[in-house]
């Protein structure tokens, strides 16, 4: 990702800034496009992971539909040239104004989150005379085995419909004339490494189809959600194992003649192309500890200080091809950022190059929850972002 080129570009650069690497983005969504197609599986990208516009124009030439989850999230899709009928629309909160949005743009799908909403939604698109095509988003109660913070499938989370509130759904998808009963939804968290786990979900998503069909709703669509996670130890040439995930559904998901399995992958097509890149504005050593301090923090990167992430952290200037490499030891810092919070600190006791000020460092595997997450708190600029080519 990083050559000598690039690294000589990024110091004529004012820092911080997200780098995508163009290549690494479209060698991925190669790898699943293809994996995906043996299958005949639909794969739409989760537009929260990265709505940056080159990186959605990107995705948007490999044929993917969006999974939106506001109505500014469905309007890029359309603006940026999804398909409208590969538009889907989740989330637990979609307002009367998003819905009539999505409604007027004739998106494919609403995932449904609640009886109420399926009574907003029939009403909205009675008023408009059209028919909204609706899935019923289920919460499984299958355990993703990720950070508590970003498992949405459980009973405790605010996520779908829970399976006993499943006869109210059939009894008001029948007294709503102006939906279109598609199928059935699930996503049951992100950053999955446990493949163990797509097949508990397989085993739900089939016995929740029957409980439909046997009640006279046929299913067309089955989506299975998102959440394949990456290996944000290895940040380079590091694809997710699209074969091996697709596989599991192939293996276990019981698919009638007939119907469409859809897929909503949002950090696996895009983490790995991204790196934050920032300088080291000051050192500071401490009575306990060395001080790493970057012109970027928790605005620009909030995953570790939100999740504990782990961002493996380089310093670019230093590296063994790099002229002023190997004449230092490894230090250990704490590499933080300049926000007014104790929180905003990347990673503590990083073992790195002794490190000095103006040196360019990334934070790798960035691409996915980074530049969307960012924020203006202490009226920061917003981060800038650079691409290979
Ligand atoms: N579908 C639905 C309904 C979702 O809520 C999500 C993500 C996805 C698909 C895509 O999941 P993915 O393939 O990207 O795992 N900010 C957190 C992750 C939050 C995920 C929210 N929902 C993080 O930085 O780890």
């Amino acid at each position: 990702m990083f050559t000598s080129k690039t690294i000589d570009k990024f110091n004529g650069l004012e820092t911080p800034f997200y780098y995508y690497d163009l290549e690494v983005l479209k060698n991925t969504l190669s790898a699943c496009r293809d994996a995906s197609a043996k299958h005949g599986f639909h794969v739409h990208y989760a537009m929260k992971a990265n709505f940056n516009s080159k990186v959605i124009d990107t995705i948007q030439t490999y044929g993917f539909g969006a999974d939106c989850v506001s109505g500014n999230e469905v309007q890029a899709a359309i603006d940026h040239g999804f398909d409208k009928s590969k538009v889907v629309f989740a989330g637990v909160g979609k307002s009367d104004r998003e819905i009539n949005l999505a409604l007027d743009a004739d998106i494919f799908c609403f995932n449904v989150e609640s009886i109420q909403e399926l009574f907003i939604i029939d009403g909205l698109a009675k008023a408009k005379n059209k028919k909204a095509g609706v899935a019923i988003r289920i919460n499984p109660n299958v355990d993703a085995h990720t950070h508590h913070f970003i498992t949405t499938g459980l009973d405790e989370n605010k996520f779908g419909i829970n399976t006993w509130q499943l006869p109210d759904v059939a009894a008001a998808l029948r007294k709503c004339d102006n939906l279109q009963f598609l199928g059935i939804h699930f996503h049951i968290g992100s950053q999955i490494t446990d493949l163990e786990v797509y097949k508990n979900l397989c085993t739900r998503i089939n016995e929740m189809q029957d409980w439909f069909e046997d009640r006279g709703f046929p299913i067309k669509v089955l989506n299975t959600g998102g959440g394949l996670g990456v290996d944000y130890y290895s940040p380079d040439n590091n694809i997710a194992d699209f074969e091996a995930y697709f596989q599991v559904f192939k293996n276990f998901l019981n698919v009638k003649p007939g119907q469409e399995v859809h897929f909503e992958l949002g950090r696996a097509l895009v983490a790995q192309s991204a790196s934050l890149i920032s300088r080291v504005l000051y050192v500071k050593n401490g009575q306990k500890k060395n001080f790493l301090i970057l012109d970027a923090g928790m605005t620009e990167l909030i995953r570790p200080m939100l999740y504990q992430a782990y961002h493996q952290i380089e310093n670019l200037s230093r590296r063994s091809e790099s002229p002023e490499a190997g004449k230092s030891e490894s230090l250990k810092y704490d590499v933080v950022g300049p926000i007014c919070e104790s929180t905003d600190c990347f990673q503590k006791d990083v073992s790195l190059p002794e490190s000095f000020r103006g040196d360019l460092i990334a934070v790798r595997t960035a691409g996915a929850y980074g530049e969307v997450m960012a924020s203006g708190y202490n009226l920061r600029d917003r981060v800038g972002s650079v691409y290979s080519e």
